[in-house]
């Protein structure tokens, strides 16, 4: 499948499952490698990161440990700069080591948020791993230690993200065709 059409849009495939799966390999290993001994916390942000997480959590070599959290400031398209509260953060970190798991690094207001959030929490140390990062659309200054890949500034699904709540179910992932 090439190109698929979600409501009023048209989506072209642009980064193949197999492509997907190399770039979370490589970022699974240098995780594995610079986490060892530190039974780090991965926290997952849904509902866009559990295809990642999932193949990323495969590919962890470390003992470590999950959480799931909710967080969303999305609509349609566009970031609506409306930030949600944290959703189903239960486990204590103080003193721990974790990794935020996220889909995608837009504005970087979502995970700027995340951040301030889990540090009024007393953990040791936050890293972040992230599927993707749109660079061009970056507000925030981050440290995104771990990301898979970088795409430009254009509209995708798949692979976990969605558009109004469709597409997440994709193997791969599609872009937006402006026509
Ligand atoms: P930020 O706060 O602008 O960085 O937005 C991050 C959130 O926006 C992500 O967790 C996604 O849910 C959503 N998002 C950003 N870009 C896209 C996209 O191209 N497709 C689908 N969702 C996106």
């Amino acid at each position: 499948m090439d190109t698929i059409q979600i409501k009023d849009k048209r989506f072209t495939i642009s980064i193949p499952e197999e492509h997907i799966l190399r770039e979370v390999d490589r970022v699974a290993s240098a995780i594995s490698r610079d986490l060892a001994g530190k039974n780090p916390l991965f926290l997952s942000v849904l509902n866009g990161s559990f295809m990642f997480t999932a193949d990323l959590m495969k590919r962890i070599t470390i003992p470590c440990e999950i959480s799931f959290v909710k967080l969303a400031s999305y609509q349609g398209v566009s970031s609506t700069g409306t930030i949600k509260e944290v959703i189903g953060l239960n486990e204590n970190i103080t003193g721990r080591t974790v990794v935020i798991v996220e889909d995608i690094v837009d504005t970087g207001l979502t995970m700027q948020r995340l951040l301030e959030t889990l540090g009024t929490r007393n953990p040791q140390e936050i890293h972040i791993a992230t599927l993707l990062v749109k660079p061009d659309k970056l507000k925030v200054d981050l440290n995104i230690e771990y990301a898979a890949m970088h795409i430009p500034n254009d509209f995708i699904v798949g692979y976990g993200l969605d558009y109004d709540g469709l597409g997440r179910n994709y193997r791969d992932i599609y872009t937006v065709v402006n026509d």
